[in-house]
């Protein structure tokens, strides 16, 4: 298949572009897009082929479902059988936004989009580019995020064609996303809201906005001995082609015990990096140093850690540590990925 690559600018859409993207849409086939998260890879999310579709391209097992993107609270209305109260208030503070809610899905949603599950996850994006492409496409977009399964969700153009170049019909090059890391995911369908994915929309975000909410035990633990009941958190995910660690603790302990494993790896002709902090970063003596962003700044942190880790792939970088972040707001989001690349693979020290 031959990929177009189209570039849009958000604050200035081409409408004839998305037009021509919402009709290949409407016929069946694919386009990726930016959203404010991550790129997504969009199909008809009322079309059962497009979902199968979705999923080859992706390589994606199809037992893990999609995120349906809409525009509008009408458009919710007809996709699931039932909307809570605590979605009407959620959706009046983060919709339009990085948050994604699951609700008990409707006969208009085929089980192919949901995974073979009676609930669907459903988003309104932020993005006026993604905005644009839904409404052309008929109001209801089916997207993944834009990377080949098991990869880090793509924050710029580069990484969706180098995944998906030759497996989509086009895909849409927006610039660089604005958050990086993919939705906050809260569950509505069960007696009290609970957080499957933690994103940009926090713990204290959401509590906010409806008072009590359980979150899903295995977000930070791998030892919980349950079950992520987000199906697609349970897969090795994020995952850099090399090894990574995360080391944790006091910053002059964790500088040391990096540098001397990298004097050992670097003997061995092993090629190393670190993923540090603006004020570490000047410290390590890896092959390559890359910082994350200032220290206490958790949203600089979700922005570039996917890149960063893109980048080692690129570099062939074969074995990786990463210093620890702040768990507060974002950072819990941040850790939850970076925990995921890394296979849980911690040192204290
Ligand atoms: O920010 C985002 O959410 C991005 C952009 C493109 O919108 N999309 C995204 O989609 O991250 P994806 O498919 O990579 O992640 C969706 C997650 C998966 O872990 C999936 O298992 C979970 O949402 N999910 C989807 N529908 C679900 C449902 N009905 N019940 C439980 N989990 C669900
Ligand atoms: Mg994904």
């Amino acid at each position: 298949m031959k990929t177009e690559v189209i570039r849009i600018d958000e604050n200035n859409i081409d409408m004839e572009a998305i037009r021509k993207a919402g009709e290949i849409l409407k016929q069946g086939g694919l386009v990726a897009f930016p959203t404010e998260t991550v790129y997504g890879l969009g199909g008809d999310a009322l079309n059962e082929s497009s979902s199968a579709k979705i999923y080859e391209a992706k390589g994606r097992p199809s037992d893990n479902p999609l995120i349906v993107h809409i525009t509008n609270m009408e458009a919710l209305a007809g996709i699931v059988s039932y909307i809570p109260e605590e979605a009407y208030l959620l959706a009046e503070k983060y919709w339009p936004g990085p948050l994604t809610m699951i609700f008990n899905k409707s006969d208009a949603v085929p089980l192919t989009t949901t995974g073979g599950l009676e609930t669907v996850a459903v988003r309104m994006p932020s993005h006026k580019t993604a905005q644009a492409l839904i409404d052309a496409a008929g109001g209801y977009v089916a997207a993944p995020s834009a990377n080949r399964s098991g990869r880090p969700s793509p924050t710029v153009a580069k990484y969706v064609i180098e995944d998906l170049e030759g497996r989509v019909d086009m895909i849409i090059d927006g610039g660089e996303v604005n958050i990086g890391l993919e939705s906050t995911i809260i569950d509505l369908t069960g007696s009290c809201p609970t957080i499957l994915r933690p994103g940009f929309i926090t713990e204290a975000m959401l509590k906010e906005a409806i008072g009590q909410i359980d979150v899903d035990k295995t977000i930070i633990d791998n030892n919980s001995g349950q079950a992520p009941k987000a199906p697609g958190m349970k897969y090795r995910h994020y995952a850099p082609r090399g090894n990574l660690t995360i080391v944790e603790g006091e910053p002059e302990e964790v500088i040391k015990y990096i540098n001397e494993k990298i004097g050992v790896l670097k003997k061995d002709g092993i090629k190393t990096g670190v993923i540090a902090a603006d004020e570490t970063a000047g410290r390590y003596l890896g092959d390559e140093v890359k910082s994350a962003g200032k220290r206490e700044d958790e949203e600089a942190a979700a922005k570039h850690l996917f890149r960063i880790l893109r980048e080692f792939d690129d570099d062939e970088v074969q074995v990786m540590f990463a210093e620890s972040f702040p768990h507060r707001g974002i950072g819990q989001a941040v850790m939850n990925r970076l925990l995921k690349a890394a296979g849980h693979q911690v040192v204290q020290v």
